[in-house]
């Protein structure tokens, strides 16, 4: 399968002849490559953690240029259900069978609304992503505090972990190597970060310290591919 990192939390993955987006966000997003955009990144599934814009910014758009479903929490489904587009709702904990595999909804430690100003809307839990496809298991952890139920998403084993190093709103380098104990991925990928100064991190720093701790972790440039 291939993964490429288009900046801030926001990865393509393509699997089993299926592509996966997760937190599209291009337009606003300063590290987006320029070849990615809403009309070029074509896509059967929008995975978004959460409603925050820089999780789901383009999820609308990319949504309705491809005819991809956008699968969220609840309300968030609900949401874009009512603005006409394909959804499917989960909520923390689950899971649902697709052609291509299984999705599942997980905790964060988060908040999750739209607007932003005197009077943001709800928008229902923050979530992380665990995708089964190809027999492998894949999480994504969108934007949350480290928590020690990260044992639980573990358990199991991950092939592949997405987890935000940022600070400030996420966890930062320091609580992300414990969630790496916890987690115990085959490979983690680190996002979240070095998108505006509030939140810039060493990215091959925490690949090294995450190393002597027995964790292998790729700190991916925005636009670079992965094969795994
Ligand atoms: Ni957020
Ligand atoms: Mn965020």
């Amino acid at each position: 399968m291939r993964l490429r990192y288009l900046g801030h939390s926001c990865f393509l993955l393509e699997a089993a002849g299926v592509r996966f987006v997760f937190d599209p966000f291009l337009t606003d997003n300063p590290t987006a490559p320029a070849d990615a955009t809403p009309a070029s990144i074509a896509c059967d599934y929008l995975l978004v953690s959460h409603a925050h814009d820089d999780h789901c910014g383009d999820a609308e758009a990319i949504a309705r240029a491809h005819g991809a479903t956008i699968i969220a929490n609840f309300e968030l489904a609900e949401y874009y259900a009512s603005r006409g587009l394909k959804t499917l709702a989960l909520n923390p904990g689950g899971a649902r069978s697709l052609a291509f595999g299984r999705v599942k909804l997980t905790l964060a430690h988060h908040s999750s609304s739209i607007g932003t100003g005197a009077s943001p809307v709800y928008m229902g839990s923050p979530c992380g992503v665990l995708l089964e496809v190809e027999g492998r298991r894949i999480y994504h952890a969108g934007d949350t505090a480290l928590f020690l139920d990260m044992q639980l998403i573990g358990r199991g084993g991950l092939d592949l972990a997405m987890i935000p190093i940022g600070d400030a709103f996420t966890m930062g380098p320091e609580d992300a190597l414990d969630a790496l104990d916890l987690l115990r991925p085959a490979l983690a990928v680190p996002m979240h970060f070095n998108t505006w100064p509030d939140i810039v991190q060493d990215g091959d720093g925490f690949s090294a310290r995450a190393a002597a701790r027995g964790h292998p972790v790729r700190a991916m440039k925005p636009g670079e591919t992965l094969e795994f």
